[in-house]
């Protein structure tokens, strides 16, 4: 198991360019394998979660070419070749490690196949929630098995003729959406999905950006069946959830400037930043659009935190930063309240218990609830060792509050950040005296989540 072992904060960076967005270069690996011809796809993410994606389209017919690989990164350029939306039958079972996206998204793809897949993830993918992608595919007509009432990996789909539906989503989850949206492309209509609350729209942007038409009235997102994505090239901006630690970092130093470069801007996904301007740091970035998604610098100017309340509509713009913002809120003046996180408890592992637990073991008090949580911020933070319990954001939330810690803190099982930022080890260095885990860059041809 890697460890990484981090030190007070001692230096400071003028600038970062954080890695690909994980949420677009999923998408942009799936819809490439279903188009017919080649895209080229930049600023790819290759993390762990990633290569699973392009793994399983690659064992579905897709061909793929790496391009570009970055010293201390990985593969970041590639070129896909698809087959078009109806593709092969895999020779075996579709390892999806730990990627929920992976998982979820395929899923529909796999709903409208003429064949039957099985797919499977690691231990923590094994213990999720996947009944809310089989309840709707299942009235589209596929047929999903899965492991007890939760209908847990490993999955066997078989796909074939489906129905339109209108999908009322049950839980604020853009996987969910995605995963009927993708199915809907192979039924015979329109297919609906109304989200009660918005949660980040990569799926339909990457539509628009592949040709496919869906059409959007109020809080209700139509797809037309039948439709074949056209092969399109496309620069993946860099990952606001990864960039949100060295925001968090650099908003609670005083008199701290840094520049984060080539950052994704999509308005579903910048509630970190809202957070972050509500708690008193100083935040202005500026914006373009490229490839349908908007991109920018963000410029963050630390000063002195103040506590917030982070709930209701906002959650899902801010899910996947909610461990960073916990520490964040332990940094700040006051008491920072999270509500309305549940979904936190089915995440890689449960994030509520596993925040609250480590910044216990940092000498923070927190009251836990069964939707979020209460942090008293303003004690001193004392290194301590902090148990991941294999999740990626947990680890990296917990080495930046080390920068901020007396003494050592020690981070174990941190092989886990490479679930989605390679190389984070690297950047991490530039802030303070770290000792490496050693953790290996993943590669294409690794068994991916190992
Ligand atoms: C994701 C959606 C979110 C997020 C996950 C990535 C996506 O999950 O937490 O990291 O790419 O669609 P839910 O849809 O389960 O909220």
């Amino acid at each position: 198991m890697a460890t990484l072992k981090v030190r007070k904060l001692k230096s400071f960076p003028v600038e970062i360019s954080v890695p690909g967005d994980k949420s677009i270069s999923h998408r942009a690996a799936m819809f490439a394998g279903m188009a017919d011809g080649t895209t080229v796809i930049e600023g790819f993410l290759p993390s762990e979660d990633c290569l699973c994606s392009v793994k399983a389209m690659q064992a579905m017919g897709a061909e793929v070419e790496p391009l570009e690989e970055r010293p201390g990164a990985g593969l970041v350029k590639l070129a896909v070749t698809g087959r078009g939306p109806k593709l092969q039958p895999p020779a075996g079972p579709l390892d999806c490690g730990n990627s929920g996206t992976t998982m979820r998204l395929l899923a529909g793809i796999l709903a409208g196949q003429n064949f039957t897949a099985e797919m499977f993830g690691d231990a923590s993918l094994s213990r999720r929630p996947m009944k809310r992608i089989a309840d709707p595919l299942r009235l589209m007509g596929a047929a999903i098995e899965g492991q007890g009432e939760k209908i847990c990996a490993p999955l066997k789909i078989t796909g074939g003729a489906l129905h339109p539906i209108q999908y009322t989503l049950p839980v604020a989850s853009a996987q969910v959406k995605s995963a009927v949206l993708l199915a809907g492309l192979f039924a015979s209509g329109k297919t609906t999905v109304i989200e009660p609350v918005a949660t980040r729209n990569h799926t339909e942007r990457i539509m628009s950006h592949f040709g496919v038409k869906w059409l959007r009235e109020g809080n209700a997102i139509t797809v037309y069946g039948g439709q074949a994505p056209r092969a399109t090239d496309i620069v993946v901006p860099g990952d606001i959830s990864s960039a949100a630690f060295w925001m968090v970092a650099a908003a609670a130093t005083p008199d701290a400037e840094l520049m984060l470069r080539n950052v994704g801007l999509n308005s579903t996904r910048t509630g970190i930043i809202n957070v972050l301007l509500r708690m008193g740091a100083h935040i202005t970035h500026s914006e373009t659009d490229t490839a349908g998604e908007p991109r920018g610098n963000v410029m963050v100017r630390g000063g002195d935190l103040s506590a917030t309340v982070i709930g209701g509509a906002e959650i899902p713009n801010v899910i996947d930063e909610l461990p960073i913002l916990a520490v964040a809120g332990a940094l700040a003046r006051g008491t920072t309240l999270i509500r309305d996180a549940r979904e936190l408890r089915v995440k890689e592992t449960d994030r509520i218990a596993a925040v609250a637990e480590n910044l216990r073991r940092m000498g923070v008090t927190v009251t836990e609830h069964e939707d979020g949580m209460e942090i008293e911020g303003g004690a001193r933070l004392r290194g301590a060792t902090i148990s991941t319990y294999h999740d990626h954001r947990i680890a990296m939330a917990f080495a930046i509050a080390g920068l901020f810690a007396e003494g050592e803190t020690v981070i174990e099982g941190a092989e886990c950040i490479n679930t989605s930022y390679p190389g984070f080890e690297h950047d991490l260095a530039l802030f303070s005296e770290t000792r490496e885990s050693g953790a290996q860059i993943p590669v294409l041809s690794q068994a991916p989540g190992k």
